[in-house]
């Protein structure tokens, strides 16, 4: 079999398809939105809380002739959540749904330091957004008889001084395993991921991993077959070109 060339392209696997990808401002989602337009993706919706802040993601998804649609939703907000689904009704809906977008309280030493403040934002925007969004943008996925549904998730494991931002994450993975339970046999396939400890504004300077090596790992659970189970759980960092 000859190799992709300038004259045999290889083949983009998402054509025709519409994806938004939450928190695509910069970091994972981002590169998601890049690379899902760069598999052919036709509209690749992009978030985050500002215009400006989108720009640039905008501009690469454009430059792949896909085109680029930006939306802001500040996610800690249960209206601007709400405001967001029906802009991306108002377009027709989406066939992929990228739920990217968290948010991290800050480093506390012991429980006691925990404020209500760090656990009500966590959950609001990690996972009260994910699912309200879940909720609004399935029906359409569902009368199409497809759709895959990707839920960012962490590997983080015995960090109590992040334990709102952990606990909000084991939310989002009981969730998808009982949305992956409704969804059977709907065409729909929900699967969750872990991209990995990166150097991004989330993951901070001293993570291991660079951002780039999210991929291609993240665009396997966009990628499944029609045939495959919903309720997996994807590590992007097993899939490392350099692994
Ligand atoms: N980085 C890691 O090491 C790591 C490890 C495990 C899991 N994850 C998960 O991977 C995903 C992406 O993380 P990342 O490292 O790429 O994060 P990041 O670089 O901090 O980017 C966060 C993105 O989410 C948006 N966002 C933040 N707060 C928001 C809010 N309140 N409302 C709406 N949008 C908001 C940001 O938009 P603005 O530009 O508007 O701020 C930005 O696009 C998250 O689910 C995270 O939990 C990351």
């Amino acid at each position: 079999m000859s190799s992709p060339s300038p004259s045999n392209p290889a083949p983009r696997r998402l054509a025709g398809r519409t994806a938004l990808v939450t928190g695509s401002s910069r970091g994972v989602g981002k590169l998601v939105a890049e690379a899902m337009a760069r598999e052919g993706a036709s509209r690749v919706i992009v978030h985050g809380r500002s215009e400006a802040s989108c720009a640039d993601v905008l501009a690469l998804v454009r430059a792949t002739g896909a085109e680029g649609v930006a939306l802001t939703a500040e996610l800690a907000e249960p209206a601007q959540v709400e405001a967001l689904a029906d802009r991306v009704l108002a377009l027709g809906g989406v066939d992929i749904l990228y739920n990217n977008a968290a948010v991290m309280h800050p480093w506390r030493e012991s429980i006691d330091l925990h404020t209500q403040q760090d656990w009500a934002w966590s959950f609001q925007v990690n996972v009260f957004a994910l699912v309200r969004l879940c909720a609004r943008l399935i029906p359409s996925m569902r009368e199409k008889h497809w759709g895959r549904i990707v839920n960012v998730t962490s590997g983080i494991d015995k960090t109590p001084q992040l334990a709102g931002y952990g606990s909000s994450k084991w939310a989002v993975d009981k969730f998808t395993d009982d949305l992956a339970a409704e969804l059977k046999g709907s065409g729909v396939i929900v699967s969750r991921l872990d991209p990995g400890w990166l150097r991004t504004d989330l993951g901070g300077p001293h993570a291991p991993n660079a951002p780039e090596s999210v991929l291609p790992g993240a665009l396997v659970p966009v990628l499944l077959s029609d045939d495959a189970a919903g309720g997996q759980f994807f590590r992007a960092q097993d899939y490392r070109r350099d692994a």
